[in-house]
């Protein structure tokens, strides 16, 4: 269990003293953060208003004290990057991020910023009516905080509500012929966890999963850059719209990833079926197969990760001003959520650095 968060030992005399004061302070309060983070996935600190980038950068990194590059490194620069309109460096603080949505005068050395939170008619291929756009939404895009491409996949992500537009909620559309449907929080962040995903597979997926490996493609946010994505956000349409190698930064085969399906909880051992489904490009099986076919790439990965992202296995975080959220971005999936009007004004800062080690 969880140590108490601050301990205290009294300070021994040395031999020959008679002092009977003075005591030494253990600041148990990161072990406790940590194996909490593990345990729960997602938890959140109230009241942080006067939490600084540099501050949030340091909590960040002593998840991970040998990482330092942002979780992308540089390749936001990248104007043809999906991810490349969402985001704005802190100057004075490179590896925190500003994301939201309106006109920003000024924020931490950004002057005159105009943010725009991502929109699911942006990334979606089929979109819900404009009439019907306030009321209602989807799922942007499910995905891990991760390059997928040279860098390693951030531990952990931190997510700071410096401002918060309130009082309205809308209805979260899956659009799959389902008929679910979610009531959310204007501006939700949606998670689902990667251990529930891995336990809702028969025995049978549970063992493919446990064996096999996925290949992410080279550049994968400038490779799936045309494509757009299935109405649920849990990944791609396969129409054939990716770009072609040809038409990518020179791709360097080494810096391709193949990680496991299944991700250890470092804490409980726990496997988390742990998969950024937009990126994927091939299934290496145990038996040295691979499966090259997007189409069925897709289709198989689909399959095992759509059970966990019905309605009763999402968490949809209701932000307040001043919330920082902690997540495990080796041990869930979240996505964006919400149709905001332009003026309603929300500024948030992201953290996440590039991992030192693999995911095993
Ligand atoms: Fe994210």
């Amino acid at each position: 269990m969880a140590a108490y968060p601050i301990s205290v030992h009294p300070l021994q005399s040395p031999a020959g003293s008679d002092i009977d004061f003075g005591a030494k302070i253990e600041d148990q309060q990161f072990a406790t953060i940590r194996d909490a983070l593990y345990r729960h996935h997602v938890i959140i600190f109230k009241n942080q208003h006067m939490l600084s980038p540099k501050a949030q950068y340091e909590l960040t990194r002593r998840f991970d004290p040998a990482s330092d590059n942002y979780g992308h490194g540089k390749t936001l620069d990248a104007k043809r990057s999906i991810l490349h309109p969402d985001l704005k460096t802190i100057p004075h603080q490179p590896q925190v991020q500003v994301i939201g949505n309106g006109f920003i005068p000024s924020y931490e050395g950004l002057e005159n910023v105009q943010l725009r939170h991502p929109h699911h008619r942006t990334f979606h291929r089929d979109h819900i009516p404009d009439d019907k756009d306030y009321d209602f939404t989807r799922f942007y895009r499910w995905h891990i905080d991760a390059a997928l491409y040279d860098l390693y996949p951030p531990l952990v992500t931190t997510l700071m509500a410096v401002q918060v537009p309130k009082g309205r909620r809308q209805t979260l559309l899956y659009d799959d012929g389902s008929d679910e449907t979610l009531d959310v929080p204007l501006g939700t962040t949606a998670f689902v966890s990667g251990e529930r995903m891995f336990d809702l597979l028969s025995p049978e997926d549970q063992e493919f999963v446990r064996s096999s490996k996925i290949e992410y493609a080279p550049h994968p946010y400038i490779w799936m850059s045309p494509a757009r994505a299935l109405s649920t956000g849990l990944g791609l349409h396969s129409e054939g719209r990716e770009l072609p190698d040809s038409e990518l930064p020179p791709i360097d085969a080494k810096k391709i990833m193949i990680f496991p399906m299944a991700w250890k909880n470092p804490v409980t051992g726990k496997l988390a079926l742990q998969i950024h489904p937009s990126a994927v490009r091939r299934i290496h099986c145990a038996d040295g197969k691979v499966i090259d076919d997007l189409t069925r790439v897709r289709d198989i990965v689909y399959k095992l990760q759509r059970p966990a992202i019905s309605p009763q296995y999402v968490y949809a975080h209701d932000w307040e001003e001043g919330d920082v959220v902690l997540f495990n971005n080796r041990g869930v999936l979240h996505s964006v959520v919400g149709a905001f009007k332009p003026d309603e004004v929300r500024l948030f800062r992201q953290c996440n650095l590039a991992a030192s080690e693999p995911p095993q």
